[in-house]
């Protein structure tokens, strides 16, 4: 059987924080890849949709979108898989996992804010994988820094450096289009009537054209020359391999919601952006070429419907033709299993699939027998070492009215943490360890007490601890206790028994880096 799909992939996902315009450029994703015919009413069924079970009602209560998963388009010849980074109120772990099963990343910016809080935590995860970022400044219809400051302060703030692809233009009546540094043209965006609901019409002049002058302005030619010139001589070379691990982030400018400069970037970034890259495992890396199926678990969407404990376990396809059907082998227990019924997500509709290729996100109807980070694979002898657990910035004590059910809690919070759903930890004291549960997103926490209430039958409570930092750590026990003092510092065991030390601050943690000379301090899970 020929191991090539028929079109190439793109999988990636787009990092950036609240309010840059992630729905808005989603959406006009969507409107160019052809998957939607109007633009304005991804926002308005973000609500609509799925309102079938009390977990949507939480969904609905919070207006959130807890189960926006992935996104799949073709475009200019390339299947485009775009996953879904939840980041709002409902970011969380899944958040962080989503962009290990990506190949790449879309780092969206506010042209007016540069790199804010939550885009650089999603992008030190990008870092760990050297994984290729390519940037979108957004919003550039309203007045924001110079383009040439926001390029040193991204460059100086995560140590990228920044190539631009396309450059904004500017004229006295405000954002007309983008000169394409490649092919040396200007592209000028018709206005449009509908607000960006339709596509725009670009027209495409070459740079060195003299009528440019005339329809641009003398000011804004020339200040466009000046800038182009200063790009070219004292910037970034254009380098393929910084590029591709994501030591250079190729840089597009333009408009989510007017749609500038959308079209110019979705070309060249599928273009630039790799295919489906090779995974890191053991007995050995899986090439996405290689015959065998293989793939990973990276996201498990709970309780579509609690009647039936329905889950979607969202696997990630590395290597292999997949075939609705299939037997497959979980490499935790040996077990075989069938991957009957799988999901895939075009537009905003779950399809089933008959087959599916290295890139593609499929999911799969689960009963509880799959867990995050768990790799399938026809042999059963491929395990995918790619998943790191993240240290947490919220933790909680968990404080249940009723002693008795203590087995039941227990119970609830050891199966909740293998799904992934939060971080579980415990807390040595005279009355035996106390549970701390750990999540990166405070939704985690609310998530947590709503299922140990319905699926458990344990109502909780939860106690806030002041810590917003953690490390795990490794080396002499006593040398870890030594660090544990007064209210700032707080020491922990997980499941595994390794111990994670919690902090209050960024003083407390330096302070403890400095003293802690010897010990090893991880971010990640060991
Ligand atoms: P998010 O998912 O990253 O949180 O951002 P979202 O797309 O919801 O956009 C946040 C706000 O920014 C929205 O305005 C949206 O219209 C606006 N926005 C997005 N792209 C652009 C752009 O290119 N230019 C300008 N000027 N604004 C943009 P809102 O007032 O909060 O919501 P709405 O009433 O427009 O829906």
């Amino acid at each position: 059987m020929p191991n090539t799909p028929p079109t190439p992939r793109r999988t990636f996902a787009i990092i950036s924080h609240p309010d840059a315009g992630k729905t808005t450029l989603t959406e006009k994703l969507l409107l160019y890849g052809g998957a939607i015919h109007l633009a304005g009413s991804v926002k308005a069924r973000r609500a609509a949709r799925h309102a079938t079970s009390d977990w949507m009602a939480l969904e609905q209560q919070r207006g959130i979108s807890v189960t926006s998963s992935v996104l799949q388009f073709e475009y200019l010849g390339y299947q485009v898989n775009l996953l879904d980074t939840p980041g709002h109120a409902d970011f969380s772990e899944d958040t962080y996992r989503t962009l290990i099963a990506a190949d790449s990343a879309v780092m969206l910016l506010d042209n007016r804010r540069g790199v804010e809080a939550r885009t650089r935590q999603l992008y030190e995860v990008c870092k760990l994988r050297r994984m290729p970022i390519f940037t979108f400044v957004n919003k550039c219809d309203r007045p924001g820094g110079h383009s040439l400051e926001l390029i040193s302060n991204v460059e100086a703030d995560l140590g990228i450096g920044i190539y631009p692809v396309t450059w904004p233009i500017h004229t006295s009546t405000g954002f007309v289009g983008v000169a394409d540094r490649r092919r040396r043209e200007v592209l000028l965006f018709g206005k449009g009537i509908d607000h960006g609901a339709t596509l725009v019409t670009t027209r495409r002049i070459p740079l060195a054209d003299p009528s440019l002058v005339e329809i641009i302005g003398e000011d804004a030619a020339t200040t466009l020359r000046d800038e182009l010139d200063l790009l070219d001589h004292a910037g970034h070379a254009w380098d393929d391999e910084a590029v591709l691990n994501g030591t250079l982030s190729p840089m597009f400018f333009g408009s989510a919601l007017s749609n500038f400069g959308v079209e110019p970037f979705l070309h060249d970034f599928l273009e630039f952006a790799p295919g489906p890259l090779p995974r890191a495992a053991v007995p050995h890396e899986v090439l996405p070429t290689d015959d065998e199926f293989t793939g990973f678990v990276f996201k498990i969407q709970a309780n579509m419907d609690p009647k039936h404990r329905d889950r979607i376990a969202f696997l990630r396809i590395c290597s292999g033709h997949f075939l609705a059907g299939m037997t497959v082998t979980l490499a935790r227990t040996g077990k075989t299993l069938r991957l009957a019924q799988p999901q895939q997500f075009l537009a905003r509709e779950r399809v089933e699939v008959d087959e599916a290729w290295p890139g593609d996100v499929i999911g799969i109807h689960d009963r509880g027998t799959l867990r995050v980070s768990d790799s399938l694979s026809v042999r059963g002898d491929v395990v995918f070492t790619g998943i790191p657990r993240f240290a947490p910035q919220y933790f909680a004590r968990v404080i249940t009215s009723d002693p008795l059910r203590r087995k039941h809690l227990d119970t609830g919070l050891r199966q909740l943490a293998e799904e992934g759903a939060v971080q579980v930890f415990y807390q040595e004291s005279i009355a035996g360890p106390v549970p701390i549960v750990g999540a990166v997103g405070m939704l985690q926490f609310d998530v947590l007490l709503f299922r140990l209430d319905n699926e458990y039958g344990v109502p909780c409570k939860l106690e806030p601890l002041p810590f917003k930092l953690a490390r795990w750590v490794r080396g002499d026990s006593n040398l870890i206790d030594a660090l544990v003092e007064g209210r700032s510092r707080m020491r922990l065991f997980d499941a595994k028994g390794s111990s994670i030390l919690l902090f209050e601050d960024e003083w407390a943690l330096r302070h403890s880096l400095e003293k802690g000379a010897g010990l090893e301090f991880l971010e990640v899970a060991p």
